[in-house]
């Protein structure tokens, strides 16, 4: 067995991978030699990210889809399948946040996160298994730690974001069958992501959310991408059904704290409407 992260031949789709941790990921399998195919809603960032994939050296494409629309979703994977056959790695990212209490939101505002987060993650996956059919195929989820640890404010992000771990479990299960490895990958606080800037506003939040990580930093877009490529290549060949936090041990300390600043952050966006 060749044991290597040149991803040269392989094909790789990243939806939800215009922007972010999510795009830092799509660039660094091109970095590394992948085809690479991005999706998400808006038509520019998809642009924007298939020039600089290319800028890389990749072979890049991309299409615009809306998660929550299984049509668009199997249409968009079926263009990619058609230029390029069967993937060898698909990572499922799209996700939408908003820091709200469930008495300070809709039933249609938690409707919507987990129809991105959860439902996307059903309909990407569904979606692409039938182009899943390589040897060592396999799947990334990026999930987030309120799948495990409760935050006010967060309660729509758990719920979805539990449920796409419990997809990453069971379907190791039923896809193992068929070769194909499931996986999540849990971030920690990423610096210079829409995520952070959402739930830590202020250069103050994001400084303390640094020194709670328990290795003293924010984590990078490279640092969730290493991660995926291991699971995405040959060295990740017997690991599969995990639910691996890349956080910097900030999920072992409870995330630092971040459940009481959000509780303030909650009561203090919602006293102001
Ligand atoms: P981001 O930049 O907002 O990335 C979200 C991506 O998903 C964008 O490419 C966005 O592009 C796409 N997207 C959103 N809604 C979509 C929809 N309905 N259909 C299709 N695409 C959609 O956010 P990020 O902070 O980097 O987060 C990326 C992932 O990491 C998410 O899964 C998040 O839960 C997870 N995460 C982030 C952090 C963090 O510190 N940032 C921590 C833990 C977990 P369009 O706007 O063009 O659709
Ligand atoms: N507090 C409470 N409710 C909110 C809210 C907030 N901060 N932001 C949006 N909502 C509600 C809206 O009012 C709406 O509910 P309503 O129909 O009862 O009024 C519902 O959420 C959907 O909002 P809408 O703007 O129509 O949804 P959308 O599909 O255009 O966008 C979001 C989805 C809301 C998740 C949007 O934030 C998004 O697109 N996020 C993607 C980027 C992102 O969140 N990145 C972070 C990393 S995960």
């Amino acid at each position: 067995m060749s044991l290597t992260l040149d991803f040269t031949g392989r094909n790789v789709v990243v939806v939800g991978g215009t922007s972010g941790i999510n795009r830092g990921i799509a660039e660094l399998f091109a970095r590394h030699g992948a085809r690479v195919a991005v999706a998400s809603r808006k038509a520019e960032k998809v642009a924007d990210t298939v020039a600089a994939l290319e800028g890389h050296g990749a072979e890049a494409m991309g299409f615009v889809a809306d998660v929550r629309d299984m049509g668009a979703v199997e249409a968009g994977l079926k263009t990619v399948h058609d230029a390029w056959g069967d993937f060898d790695v698909l990572v499922s990212g799209a996700a939408g946040n908003f820091p709200a209490s469930v008495n300070g939101m809709s039933a249609n505002a938690f409707r919507s996160v987990v129809d991105i987060d959860l439902m996307g993650t059903l309909h990407v996956m569904k979606a692409s298994f039938p182009f899943l059919r390589k040897p060592g195929a396999s799947v990334v989820n990026i999930s987030a730690p309120q799948a495990f640890l409760p935050m006010p404010g967060q309660a729509h992000v758990s719920a979805a974001k539990a449920g796409v771990d419990m997809i990453t479990r069971t379907l190791a299960i039923e896809w193992g069958a068929h070769g194909v490895r499931v996986n999540s990958v849990v971030p920690g606080p990423i610096g210079g992501t829409e995520g952070m800037a959402r739930l830590a506003p202020t250069p103050e939040a994001i400084g303390k959310v640094a020194a709670s990580v328990p290795l003293g930093r924010l984590g990078t877009p490279d640092d969730i991408g290493h991660a995926c490529m291991f699971l995405g290549s040959d060295l990740g060949a017997y690991v599969s059904g995990a639910v691996l936090p890349v956080d910097g041990g900030w999920a072992q300390s409870g995330c630092g704290g971040m459940g009481a600043f959000l509780g303030k952050l909650v009561q203090q966006l919602e006293g102001q409407r």
